[in-house]
């Protein structure tokens, strides 16, 4: 009888597969098809292939599963639900900035167990388990030790000119001048590995999907952090609004955010 890989090494067949296109046309801006879904919000044909990609591999291990991916909808399938987001970091992998995640977890009764985000770039590949820790590749992670905001630095993602816009500046405004650094990488994925492994202190960002934050919602508590909605509220799969940190700033940010 063959002996079926563990959910994390078929996740990773699948990313490293994946990861092949995503390298191909990564920053190639002439080749790339790009479309706008809404204003500063982009699909490439890159993002469809990778998430083809993603989707064709895993179905061959687990046929029966709920798929939830962000270009392609819903798959319809029992309780076992696999989020996809095939590139997160779409505007970054158009101007060739390697800040990139394809991110593939997996959510049973309401909580995330296993979670791969992957950078083919850097060739970074994280994952976490529940109760297994957050790895990247085989290093171990842990979340930072920092006790006090000022010496923090703070990741945050900033939305385009809508309805949370004017309270988004003040947000920004708190945190910014009470921490040493706030960094807009462009993948909330990637901004909550950082979380996890330390180089980022904390991280806050509102109006997300779960297919952005699945996977970095697991390392970050795998690596020791806490996760909550930016109010204190306990985050849960169906929340739009993160605050993810170091356990230690938590409340700190929580009452600048509040
Ligand atoms: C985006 C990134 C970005 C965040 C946006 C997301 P996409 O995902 O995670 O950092 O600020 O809100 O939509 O569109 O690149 O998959
Ligand atoms: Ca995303
Ligand atoms: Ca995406």
């Amino acid at each position: 009888m063959q002996i079926q890989p563990s959910i994390i090494n078929i996740f990773e067949k699948a990313a490293r597969k994946a990861g092949k296109v995503l390298i191909r046309d990564f920053g190639e801006i002439e080749n790339l098809q790009i479309k706008s879904k809404n204003i500063g919000d982009f699909v490439t044909n890159a993002d469809l292939k990778v998430e083809k990609i993603l989707i064709e591999t895993l179905q061959y291990y687990y046929p029966k599963a709920t798929y939830i991916s962000e270009e392609r909808g819903k798959i319809d399938g029992n309780d076992e639900i696999i989020i996809i987001d095939p590139i997160d970091g779409t505007t970054n992998f158009i101007h060739g900035i390697p800040i990139v995640g394809i991110v593939i977890s997996k959510v049973l009764n309401s909580e995330i167990s296993d979670g791969v985000i992957y950078n083919p770039i850097t060739n970074d590949f994280f994952w976490a388990s529940k109760g297994k820790g957050a790895w990247c590749n085989n290093k171990r992670l842990r979340v930072s030790k920092r006790q006090f905001l000022a010496d923090s630095i703070v990741g945050t993602g900033i939305p385009h000119a809508n309805k949370i816009y004017d309270k988004y500046l003040d947000e920004i405004d708190q945190i910014s001048k009470n921490c040493s650094g706030l960094r807009r990488l462009g993948s909330a994925a990637i901004d909550l590995a950082y979380v996890a492994s330390g180089k980022l202190d904390a991280f806050w960002e509102r109006g997300l999907n779960l297919w952005d934050v699945s996977s970095g919602v697991l390392l970050v508590k795998e690596a020791g952090g806490k996760v909550t909605e930016p109010n204190g509220n306990p985050w849960n799969i169906t929340s739009k609004d993160i605050l993810a940190s170091n356990s230690n700033l938590h409340e700190n940010i929580q009452e600048k955010l509040g």
